[in-house]
């Protein structure tokens, strides 16, 4: 499971920084918020769920890591796609947008119980 997301969030990661490049050359602005969060919720928090699923395996191995996981990743591309298609102008997908966060938020609540749960000396 640790692996799994180390290697997803590194996908992020590209993506985010080829973001970031693209606003820097273009001077165009608008995707700044896309591009945050794909750093932040993509890269640096998938990655240091996977760091903390690889220390503490039965974390990982858990249920609610396995929900955590499905509802992270499912969620996010969600959210990501959504925010991109709403800085593009097409403005009926903010639903879309929540839907993907919410998803997002209930796999960080996931998260919080596995970790207080599952992660010991
Ligand atoms: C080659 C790598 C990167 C480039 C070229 C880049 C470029 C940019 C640019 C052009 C902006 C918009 C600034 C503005 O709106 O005034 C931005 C915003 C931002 N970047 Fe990056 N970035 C890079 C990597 C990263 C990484 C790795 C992270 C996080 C792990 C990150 C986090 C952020 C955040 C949080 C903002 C929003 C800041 C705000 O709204 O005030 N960036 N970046
Ligand atoms: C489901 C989870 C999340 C939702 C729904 C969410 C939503 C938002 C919203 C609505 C904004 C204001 C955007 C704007 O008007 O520019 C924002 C900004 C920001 N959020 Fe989040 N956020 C989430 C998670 C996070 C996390 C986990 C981090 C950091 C690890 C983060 C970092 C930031 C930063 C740096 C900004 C300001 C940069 C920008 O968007 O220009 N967010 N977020």
């Amino acid at each position: 499971m640790g692996i799994r997301l180390i290697k997803i969030a590194v996908v992020y990661f590209v993506i985010g920084v080829l973001l970031g490049m693209y606003m820097s050359i273009s001077h165009s602005y608008d995707y700044a918020s896309v591009h945050a969060h794909v750093n932040l919720l993509g890269w640096a928090s998938l990655a240091l769920a996977g760091v903390i699923y690889h220390i503490f395996p039965a974390a990982g191995e858990s249920t609610f890591g396995k929900v955590h996981f499905w509802l992270h990743n499912i969620g996010l591309p969600i959210m990501m796609i959504g925010l991109f298609l709403l800085m593009s102008g097409v403005e009926p997908v903010e639903p879309v947008i929540a839907v993907g966060g919410i998803l997002v938020t209930l796999g960080v609540l996931a998260f919080l119980y596995n970790v207080f749960t599952q992660v010991k000396k």
